[in-house]
Order: C-alpha cells, then structure tokens, then sequence
C-alpha cells in the first residue's frame, strides 16, 4: 500500500513512525513532512491547507490510504475532497469536524447529548459580552468560537481580563473571522485528561490515555502551549473511570452526531476537566493531540494501520489493539521564546546519540537538516519519548536522552510527569 500523511509536526513524525513499522505499506510519503519524517518517508512539497494539490498528487500517485494529522484541513474538507477524488482518508468530514471547529457547535452536541461540560453563552456582540461577564464574575473562560491556532481561549482570573479578551476577538478582531463570535464558559478546576478514542460512525475504541503540560513553565506556570511534554498513561484514569466517560461522554456525543447527520469517523481527542463530581469535557478535537500522540505510538504493539483503515471503512467492531505494559513519557524541547516569537535555523546536534538509547524516540516537531547540521524551524522542535517500567523511569530515561542533546538556544521543562511521579 502506498500511503500519505499530512502534516509536519512531532505527531505527524509519530504516525509516520508508527505507520513505517506496518507490513502492509510498501511506500510513505508524507506531505510536507519535517528533517526528522524523512528517515522514514519520503517529502512532498505540498502544504496541508493546500487540498487541491494534495487531492490531485494523491491521484496522481496512486495513493491507497491517507492520514491527514492537523485539524484545519480537516475542517477545511479534506477528507470529502479526498474521499470524493476515490482516495480512501481516515479523518472526519468537514460537517463532523465542526466539533472541532466551532465552540458553538460543539457545545451544543454536548447540550443534546446531555454530556458534562461548563455552562456557557454564546456572544457577537462586546456590549452584551462583557455585561454577562460582570454579572457571572472571575475566573471565567472566554473563547474564540473558530479555530485559532490554539491561542483563542483566555482562562480569566479577573473580569477586566475577560473583558480584554472579549474585545480583543469582538471589537480588535485579533483571530479573524475565528473569532466573530465568542463563547463564554463557566470555569472548572481539576486535573487535565487527554481521551482519545477512535470512532467509525458508531463502533468507539478507546486508545492509551495521557496527559499533557499545556503551561510553558515548570510547577505548570506561565502561559499556555500547544503541549510541553505528557506521558501515557494516566493513573487518574482507572478502568472505572474509563467506563463512565465512555458512557457520559463519548457515546452520547457520538450517537448525537450520527443523529445530527454529520456522523463522525476518524480520531476523536476529548480534552477533560477531572472535577471533584466526575469528568467534564473541556472540548473536542478531531484529531491526535501533539504531544499525546508521540506517547501512544511509542507504546502501541499492534500495527497502526489496520485500526486507521477500519476506522474509515466502520469495521472498528473486528479491531482491538495492544499496548506494551510500559508507561511512556514525551519531553518537548523548544526553542527560547516560544510560545511567543522566536530565532529560526538555530543549530543542534546529539539527536542521533539520544535516540540511540535503548527505548527513546526523538520525534522531530520542527527540523530540518542542512548538509550534516539539525536546524530548528519552529517553536515545537523535539519531542524526546522514552518507555519505562513506570512514569518515573521513563521519566528519568527521557531527560538522560534530553542531556544528551546540546541546542544552546532550546528549553525544555524539567518536570515533566511531575503530578503521576508524586503520586
Ligand atoms: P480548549 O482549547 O478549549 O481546550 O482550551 C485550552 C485550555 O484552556 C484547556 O486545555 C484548559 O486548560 C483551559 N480551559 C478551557 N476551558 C476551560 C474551562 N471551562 N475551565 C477551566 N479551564 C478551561
Ligand atoms: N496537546 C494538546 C493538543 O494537541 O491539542
């Protein structure tokens, strides 16, 4: 089988990585791929928010399966475009997607499915906006309803802070059209569970669970991130627990959106508040989550692949996979600045010498090699993944890997696990 993965991220080096191993793929090409993806697949230069060339290299090509990694050309339609081109394409279409893709949207799934989320309302105008704030009081959580890049939910400490957001996305218009309409959320408190699970319209099979570090800082400090490290899986998460999100959330969120007529299919991430009275979703995504999806790969035993194409094809009901009995712990090294501006094309070396050890994986968020030098090009650049008999050794195995790795110009946090290892 020939196959393609969008995307360019340490998630998209995972699937690639992931995917190589299966025995059913005879050529990999991932699109456009980073320094770190090449090892196992081969570049195309092709963007994902660009679906016409994608659509027509895939044709062209002869591609039998696509695996599309980030959420904006999903909602932009890729897998319709895709699918109606004769290209088989795991992922949602672009009408399912909207969980992902609009607040709005995803809270009132969750609203007829009478799922556990945080109250909220729904605002296009500031005037209105900023009254409901006042009167609900801090700390309240505003969000941009459209996709945002991740940088449109401002959790607010105080009301001016709700109303700095509020007028940031209604009367600034910082996030665009994303950010026409704002949701305003009740706040929860508890600890962060990432959940995935794949669905193919109705079967739902639960893969490992993680938990990430969104805050930049050590002691989970500092502003938000796409993900600084997380590992797999999470203690908090019980079989018990397992069970009655399956049931309160993801099944009746599933079975809402075959109702509405957008039926979901593709990788279904549920970001969860674990409160004092039992999980509440925080949002969906429609894809893996970067960094979660470097932890599950590094312990996922079975081939990747079946279970992706069973999932398009709703034949999840013959699928089960198996996980090393090892726990897995991602450290992400990024470049100083982020996630505000930072320096491109700064040189790093002992890549090689730290996947080297004995289960470490570097995965490659955002390299590239020039002659026999690493450069970095983004702000995510490695994610340094060890497996170990528990989070601690894993944890310990994963920062022996990062000392070996010298970027003078990269950081990374030093407390990575630190909630499961304390535990
Ligand atoms: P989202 O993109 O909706 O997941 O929001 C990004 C982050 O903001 C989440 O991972 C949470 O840390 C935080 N957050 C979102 N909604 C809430 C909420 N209702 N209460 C508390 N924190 C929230
Ligand atoms: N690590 C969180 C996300 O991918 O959204």
């Amino acid at each position: 089988m020939k196959v393609l993965v969008i995307g360019s991220g340490g998630r998209e080096h995972a699937l690639c990585w992931a995917i190589a191993n299966s025995p059913l793929v005879t050529e990999l090409f991932a699109a456009p791929g980073n320094g770190g993806i090449a090892s196992v697949a081969t570049l195309i230069d092709l963007k994902p928010e660009d679906i016409a060339g994608l659509v027509t290299w895939a044709c062209d090509n002869a591609i039998d399966f696509c695996v599309p990694g980030p959420e904006a050309p999903l909602v932009a339609g890729l897998v319709d475009a895709m699918e109606a081109a004769g290209i088989a394409c795991f992922g949602p279409s672009a009408a399912a997607a909207q969980l992902e893709g609009s607040k709005t949207f995803m809270k009132e799934v969750a609203d007829a499915a009478g799922v556990p989320t945080a109250g909220w309302a729904r605002f296009t105008d500031a005037q209105a906006a900023r009254a409901h704030v006042t009167d609900q009081g801090a700390p309240i959580v505003v969000k941009a309803d459209g996709l945002a890049a991740g940088k449109g939910v401002t959790v607010a400490m105080s009301v001016e802070e709700a109303h700095a957001a509020i007028d940031d996305a209604l009367v600034g218009n910082v996030f665009g059209e994303a950010g026409a309409s704002v949701v305003i959320e009740e706040f929860m408190e508890g600890e962060e569970v990432s959940f995935h699970v794949l669905v193919d319209g109705e079967t739902v099979l639960p893969l490992a669970t993680a938990q990430d570090h969104k805050r930049v800082g050590d002691g989970d400090t500092g502003p938000n991130t796409g993900g600084m490290g997380c590992y797999s899986p999470t203690p908090i998460v019980t079989d018990a627990v397992e069970e009655s999100i399956l049931e309160t959330i993801i099944r009746p969120s599933v079975a809402e959106m075959a109702r509405r007529g957008c039926t979901f299919r593709g990788v279904l991430f549920a970001g969860l508040m674990m409160t004092p009275s039992g999980a509440k979703l925080l949002e969906f995504n429609v894809r893996f989550g970067d960094p979660e999806c470097q932890v599950m790969m590094a312990r996922l035993m079975s081939d990747l692949l079946p279970a992706l194409m069973a999932t398009r094809s709703g034949e999840l009901h013959h699928t089960s996979l198996r996980w090393w009995p090892k726990a897995a712990l991602s450290v992400v090294m990024a470049t100083e600045g982020y996630p505000a501006s930072y320096p491109k094309d700064t040189p790093m070396s002992g890549l090689e010498a730290a996947d080297a050890m004995e289960d470490v994986t570097v995965f490659h968020a955002g390299t590239r090699r020039d002659g026999d030098q690493w450069l970095s090009t983004g702000g995510r650049v490695l994610g340094v993944t060890a497996l170990g008999e528990t989070i601690e050794d894993a944890q310990t195995r994963a920062y022996e890997a990062v000392d070996r790795i010298d970027w003078p110009q990269g950081f990374c946090r030093r407390d990575i696990g630190w909630r499961a290892v304390g535990r």
